[in-house]
């Protein structure tokens, strides 16, 4: 039954105004003109459910889970080997880069850009340094990265394809390496070279055919230098992120880092 005038409750002009004012904050047309802060997150109070909010809304904070398990965030349990693969990664993508401004992949000037990088350039040894000692330690972090995930049993359902992926990434790491090694140009680098493609060439069947293709000829030379320098910053980088995002990916969708055994 309606309520006559007389019986319903005396609601003030102000405190319509509030409850106004508060059905607007939280709705759309709120929102679309009261958002300043809105690039980095939203307002914080805390509650779980605010909590998975924040997180959801931010670009930044949403590619972290909005939940971890407790032995996930044990340093003790991954020992940041991943992490610390994926940091080196980035390391050497820098450097590379400041490398790149000084060297030439060619053979008249490539051992000859290296020395003057050393001696002439701000930083030049340093940077060098970094990312030959970056490489090498990041093929070992990601064999000791390997090795916990093993350790672990980690490779077992539901993680099988992300060890498959992984695998992949190794293999991404070590061709990185390798191509690396031959662009200072030097004797060092031409005879580890020589060593590693002639191993190749005795692959079965294809091997002459496998051989040929990665030295551009029937011996190293300046082709092999540019063709090798090609797939050093740009093809096996490209590929190796595509990777690195399916791999990350994964390791949420398969429901986080795998439990303690
Ligand atoms: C470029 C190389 C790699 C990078 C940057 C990388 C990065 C990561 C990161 C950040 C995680 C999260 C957990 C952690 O830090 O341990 C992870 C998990 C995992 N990775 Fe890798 N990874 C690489 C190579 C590999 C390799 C070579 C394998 C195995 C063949 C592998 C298999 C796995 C598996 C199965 C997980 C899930 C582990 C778990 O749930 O406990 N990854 N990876």
């Amino acid at each position: 039954m309606a309520l006559t005038l007389e019986e319903q409750p005396k609601v003030t002009l102000k405190e319509r105004a509030t409850k106004l004012n508060e059905s607007l904050k939280g709705s759309q047309a709120w929102n679309s003109i009261f958002r300043p802060g809105s690039i980095f997150r939203k307002g914080y109070t805390d509650s779980p459910r605010n909590r998975s909010y924040v997180i959801m809304n931010s670009v930044l904070y949403h590619l972290h889970p909005v939940k971890v398990k407790r032995h996930a965030v044990k340093v003790s349990y991954t020992l940041c080997l991943g992490g610390l693969s994926f940091f080196l990664f980035i390391l050497l993508t820098v450097t590379g880069i400041f490398l790149m401004f000084f060297y030439r992949p060619t053979a008249t000037n490539a051992w000859q850009d290296i020395q003057s990088l050393q001696t002439s350039v701000t930083f030049g040894l340093m940077v060098r340094n970094m990312h030959r000692w970056g490489a090498h330690l990041m093929v070992l972090s990601v064999f000791l990265h390997m090795a916990r995930v093993f350790y672990h049993g980690a490779y077992k359902a539901p993680r099988e394809f992300n060890w498959v992926i992984g695998v992949i990434l190794l293999t991404l790491t070590l061709l990185l390496s390798f191509t690396g090694y031959l662009l200072p140009w030097d004797q060092l680098a031409l005879w580890a070279v020589a060593v590693g493609t002639n191993m190749m060439g005795y692959s079965p069947v294809i091997g002459s055919q496998v051989r040929f293709v990665l030295l551009g000829g029937v011996e190293i030379g300046a082709e092999t230098l540019l063709r090798w320098y090609v797939l050093h910053v740009l093809l096996f980088p490209f590929i190796t992120v595509i990777f690195l995002a399916v791999h990350f990916w994964r390791v949420r969708k398969d429901g986080g880092i795998s439990g303690p055994l």
